[in-house]
């Protein structure tokens, strides 16, 4: 297997996806929150790029089944049902509703991943399933995705990537061949293996203490919490991959 982890979607163009199996990470707080969405019984989620495509979308569906959520800054989008924080997603919330979703840059992440053979949704919360279902596909290239922060390496999503590439390497061994974002991942990975730490100290960890989300650093840092991976198939996220439990 080829192992390329990269620090944001800058660099991650159409042609690379193509035909790779990706993990699109956004620990604070897009992939945590499909997660979390997913083990408490969502229908579907339709991640969208921006505020325009998802009121676009709403019309086209039952809204008495059809939840908005996301962010914009950290805050909830104006008319949007729901935010970011994954502490929303409950099981009353979201069991069987569709929850179109956006955020700043995981949901971007994602829909710019369209081009790839196999997209899944990974975070601390399921870190050794996603890991556990990549190397069961054994694809010749996978890509670790890092959602950042507006171009920027963002590190809980550098960190998190850093201990996926760890376990990929110690199942693999020699099996796996590694670009340099991977192996510089894995090493400071190995320096960081307290996750709460991590979030604690980064730059869009400590902006979420200060907005008051000090709760989801505690959750979003919680390792193999869940076992489920969410994928996204045709641009939709159905629930966990049922081969991943
Ligand atoms: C994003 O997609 O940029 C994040 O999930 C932002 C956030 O923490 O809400």
């Amino acid at each position: 297997m080829e192992l390329s982890l990269y620090a944001t979607p800058r660099d991650f163009t159409e042609a690379l996806a193509k035909g790779t199996h990706v993990i699109v990470i956004d620990v604070l707080r897009a992939s945590s929150t499909i997660v979390q969405s997913c083990e408490n019984g969502v229908e579907r989620i339709i991640p969208v790029a921006d505020v325009e495509d998802a009121t676009k979308l709403i019309p086209t569906l039952d809204r008495a089944e059809a939840l908005l959520g996301g962010e914009q800054d950290g805050h909830t989008i104006d008319g949007f049902d729901l935010g970011n924080s994954p502490i929303e997603y409950t099981r009353r919330v979201v069991e069987g509703k569709t929850i179109i979703f956006c955020t700043t840059n995981g949901t971007v992440a994602i829909t710019g991943s369209a081009a790839a053979a196999d997209i899944s949704v990974g975070c601390f919360l399921n870190l050794s399933a996603v890991v556990a279902r990549l190397v069961k596909a054994a694809p010749e290239r996978a890509v670790i995705l890092c959602s950042g922060n507006s171009g920027v390496l963002s590190l809980e999503d550098f960190v998190c990537g850093g201990h996926m590439a760890a376990r990929i390497h110690a199942e693999l061994g020699t099996r796996v061949t590694m670009n340099d974002g991977a192996e510089a991942a894995r090493v400071l990975a190995g320096c960081m293996p307290d996750p709460e730490t991590v979030l604690r100290s980064s730059v869009h960890g400590r902006r979420l203490a200060e907005l008051g989300f000090e709760r989801d650093l505690e959750f979003c840092a919680r390792m193999d919490r869940y076992s489920g991976v969410p994928v996204v198939v045709d641009g939709r996220i159905s629930g966990h991959d049922p081969d991943s439990r």
